[in-house]
């Protein structure tokens, strides 16, 4: 009794000693020194951006808080390391930083590592890769987007029983592989292999290899149709992607029935034979058919594909397919995601087996020609023809479970129907390139919803209520339309708004300070519109903020080009599968499915996906906005195009730009600016496009240097008073060079009858005009070279040309 009394603080003692030591306030210190050797191992082929911050200096710091760190919470020892797209390199052969396993094997209780996009060469022979292996406790590996050869499999020996998932994606692969090269990991249940030139799969017999491999991805390589007789040696398979593959030629039904126990099957990207629909009816599992851009055309089998009774999503997009939908689909009753968007369908869908789908959440039937009926004979007078064309289906009202609706470039027409508020949990609506006109009936105020689409129609009246009190609104896309009015004061309710795009209406009056309050906008286009006023200067409040504060490789801008547009909108069982980018130069998770379109760098990109998290921009030109650009924009740091072209503002363009840090795209032109440009404006290094040309500037040009030296005289022109390069030399004496502006008041006219000058003029110039409109209208080839003109066309009248010849002709030809 008086032994346990006298040394009770024992076993304390030893707790805080223990704890001490190895952190439980921190990480072990043999992992914070392994972790900092890693960081000096990088630090030759990266940048500061890529560089993890850990902190080296100080002792103190706990390296559980590092990023790309993650430690278990009891003991302390890192369990993750995330160290993916540190290295950028261009090269084939990849950059310098070899793979040195010796580095890792600290790590002795690491689940999870990922090495991916790091343009890894290769490993370093004699460095523990084997022993690495028996890190005990390693589950997932990435080593995706690297540049890893054959030469990898070799070194996978031994047992490796912890594995579960491995990533070789997008890396070096060539030739044949052979199942047995993985055979060391016995209990591996995701292999991922896409994106690399592999072209066979050698089977061998009596190896039970990869028997609980439930995921294979083996898409964009170069394997032809006899790849599925390999896939049938792994009896656990439940998920196969062999998309953008070779696969021409026809499948038996015995090749495919032996696959009977698949449950998602993706062969998007790949040419397969049209008797394939058929066919598939034998793979009795199949929840998930994704045969997306597959070269398939004629009208969809009336069997076969129908009785997929497990079928949830199914994914027919990018085909040729063409006539009506054949009514054995009916079947298909437990399907959640249908996507039947850019093919040929006709008929309308009144009389078609969709009604039936009541389980539908997601529809899809974007660019097609639906709702125009297949046999114009079925009507039997031309006005009851009229009112079914296009209309939208009421029916849609009683699919209660519908959460996404894309029914984009369909020639639509007529009005949203009251229906349709019955589909309560609608989250995503997508109508645009269609001819709708009317409003939004008010009813149509789910809560739900977060996108909508509503673009280049012909909506008219004021911006519709019913989204007035929604602070679940993410995106409201309303260009090109006719809507008139004011923007409401209820803007400011819309709490979560991100992207508001009111482009090409007829919207005027005041830029509400309402707006002020959206505090997660990321985009703003107001452009082409008659709004008038001022700027308010409260719009700095917008903080701007893009979800993700990190550049992307090689600026914002780079990999847009290479980005695939995708529709991953809501969380599907085939997202996970469908959503990489084969060519690595782009990698991002498209979480978010939202679509906008915005004109930065003069041209119209559309931003897809979790790139709207990285574009933070207003456009505000081609309006009638007056007065001085508030200095205080100069606070919105971390916006990245601003757009307040052919306005009428006046004043200076404010010093306080120089703060915008970020921006890439910067256009003042066509306004009334004068005084002197800010030099500090040369600080904003980003800066790829900047225009302040036409305008009334005065004094000198800003030096050249950093991006600065880039631009030439047309970033300048315009601007009578302004001098240096690269305009002309300051110290010229005399006037500057003769502009054109200031014609009249020269002598050149007098020797003409300004009479008959007039009256020629006129009869020309309605005679020019009247050709103009008749060929235009003859002619759909120079309709669509006019519009090209007139696209391209920079003039004073720009704003007005544009929209309303757009306009004038329905600005969508085929
Ligand atoms: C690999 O890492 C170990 C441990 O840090 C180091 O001793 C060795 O020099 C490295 N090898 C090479 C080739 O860099
Ligand atoms: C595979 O790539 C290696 C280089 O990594 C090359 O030497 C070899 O010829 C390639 N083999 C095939 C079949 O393309
Ligand atoms: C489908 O495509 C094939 C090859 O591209 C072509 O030969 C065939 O005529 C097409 N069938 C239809 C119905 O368009
Ligand atoms: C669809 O189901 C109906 C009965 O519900 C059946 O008569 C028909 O044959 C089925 N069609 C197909 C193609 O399976
Ligand atoms: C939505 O509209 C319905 C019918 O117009 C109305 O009863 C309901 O109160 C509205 N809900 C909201 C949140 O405005
Ligand atoms: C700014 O807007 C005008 C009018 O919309 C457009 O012509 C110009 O290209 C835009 N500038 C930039 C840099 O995108």
């Amino acid at each position: 009794m008086e032994l346990l009394g006298r040394y009770w603080w024992w076993p304390v003692v030893l707790v805080l000693v223990h704890f001490g030591m190895n952190g439980c306030f921190g990480c072990w210190e043999q992992e914070r020194i392994a972790l900092l050797e890693l960081k000096a191992s990088i630090v030759n082929y990266t940048d500061e951006y890529h560089f993890p911050h850990w902190d080296s200096a100080d002792k103190e710091s706990d390296c559980c808080e590092w990023e790309k760190v993650k430690c278990d919470i009891t003991t302390s020892r890192v369990i993750k390391l995330a160290l993916n797209s540190m290295i950028y390199w261009s090269g084939e052969s990849g950059g310098g930083w070899y793979f040195n396993a010796s580095l890792y094997l600290p790590f002795e209780e690491l689940q999870y590592l990922d090495l991916s996009s790091n343009s890894i060469p290769g490993w370093i022979p004699n460095e523990g890769f084997e022993r690495f292996f028996t890190l005990g406790k390693l589950e997932v590996l990435h080593l995706g987007y690297n540049s890893f050869n054959n030469s990898i499999l070799q070194s996978f020996s031994g047992t490796i029983a912890s594995l579960k998932e491995l990533h070789l994606n997008s890396n070096s692969l060539n030739g044949s592989i052979h199942i047995q090269d993985f055979k060391a990991f016995n209990n591996l249940e995701e292999l991922y292999l896409g994106g690399n030139h592999i072209n066979d799969f050698v089977k061998t017999e009596d190896s039970n290899s990869l028997s609980k491999l439930q995921v294979l991805d083996l898409s964009h390589n170069n394997f032809n149709a006899q790849i599925l007789e390999s896939v049938v040696a792994f009896p656990s398979l439940k998920i196969l992607n062999i998309g953008y593959n070779n696969l021409e030629g026809s499948y038996t039904t015995k090749e495919l029935g032996a696959l009977n126990n698949l449950e998602q099957l993706y062969l998007d990207g790949s040419s397969i034979d049209n008797s394939f629909l058929h066919k598939v009816g034998v793979m009795n599992s199949l929840e998930v058919l994704s045969v997306r851009n597959c070269n398939l055309n004629g009208s969809l089998p009336a069997q076969g594909w129908c009785e997929l009774r497990k079928l949830q999503e199914i994914d027919l997009s990018y085909n040729n397919f063409e006539g009506i939908l054949p009514s054995c689909m009916a079947n298909l009753t437990s399907l959640r995601v249908l996507d039947l968007s850019n093919n040929h369908f006709t008929g309308n869908i009144v009389h078609s087996p969709l009604p039936s789908l009541t389980s539908l959440e997601h529809l899809s039937l974007s660019n097609n020609d639906f709702l125009i009926p297949a046999t114009m004979s079925t009507f039997s007078n031309l006005s009851k023809l009229k009112d079914l064309l296009g209309m939208l289906p009421t029916w849609l009202g009683n699919m209660s479970g519908l959460n996404e609706l894309v029914m984009a470039k369909n020639q639509l027409e007529g009005p949203i129907p009251v229906e349709w508020c019955k589909i309560v949990k609608l989250s995503f609506l997508d109508l645009s390139e269609n001819n709708l006109s009317g409003s939004i009936p008010s009813c149509f105020n789910s809560s739900y919803i977060r996108s909508v689409y509503l673009n280049k129609n012909w909506l008219s009246g004021p911006i519709p209520c019913a989204f007035k009190n929604n602070s679940n609104l993410v995106t409201l896309n309303l260009r090109d339309n006719f809507l008139i009015g004011n923007i409401p004061d209820w803007i400011g309710n819309l709490s979560s708004l991100s992207i508001l795009l009111l482009r090409e209406n007829h919207l005027e009056g005041r830029i509400p300070n309402q707006l002020c309050l959206l505090q997660n906008l990321n985009l703003l286009d107001l452009s082409y519109n008659k709004f008038s006023g001022t700027i308010p200067h409260c719009l700095s409040n917008i903080t701007l903020v893009a979800s993700s504060e990190k550049p992307i490789f090689g600026g914002f801008w780079a990999g847009l080009s290479s980005y695939q547009i995708r529709m991953p909108y809501l969380k599907t069982k085939s997202t996970n599968m469908k959503d990489w980018n084969p060519t690595g130069d782009f990698m991002i998770d498209v979480s978010e499915t939202d679509e906008a379109e915005f004109t930065t760098k003069n041209r119209i990109d559309s931003y897809h996906g979790d790139i709207l998290n990285y574009m933070v921009g207003i456009d505000l030109s081609c309006n009638k906005l007056v007065g001085e650009i508030p200095p205080q924009l100069g606070m919105m740091s971390t916006i990245r195009a601003m757009n307040l072209s052919h306005n009428s503002l006046t004043g200076p363009i404010p010093t306080t730009f120089s703060n915008l840090k970020l921006m890439e795209s910067l256009d003042l032109s066509y306004n009334n600016l004068s005084g002197k440009i800010p030099p500090e404006l040369t600080e904003i290094t980003y800066l790829e496009v900047f225009s302040v040309a036409h305008n009334n500037l005065s004094g000198t040009t800003p030096e050249r240097k950093n991006q600065f030296g880039t631009f030439d005289e047309s970033s300048y022109e315009g601007n009578p008073l302004l001098c240096g390069p690269p305009l002309h030399d300051c110290t010229k004496i005399g006037p500057p060079s003769t502009m054109l502006v200031d014609h009249d008041g020269e002598d050149g006219g007098s020797f003409i009858d300004m009479a008959v000058f007039y009256i020629s003029f006129v009869v020309v110039y309605i005679t020019v005009l009247l050709g103009l409109v008749a060929v235009l209208y003859i002619n759909p080839y120079w309709r669509r070279a006019w519009f090209n003109f007139i696209e391209v066309c920079v003039d004073n009248c720009y704003c007005f040309v544009v929209v309303h010849y757009r306009k004038l002709f329905n600005f969508r030809l085929a």
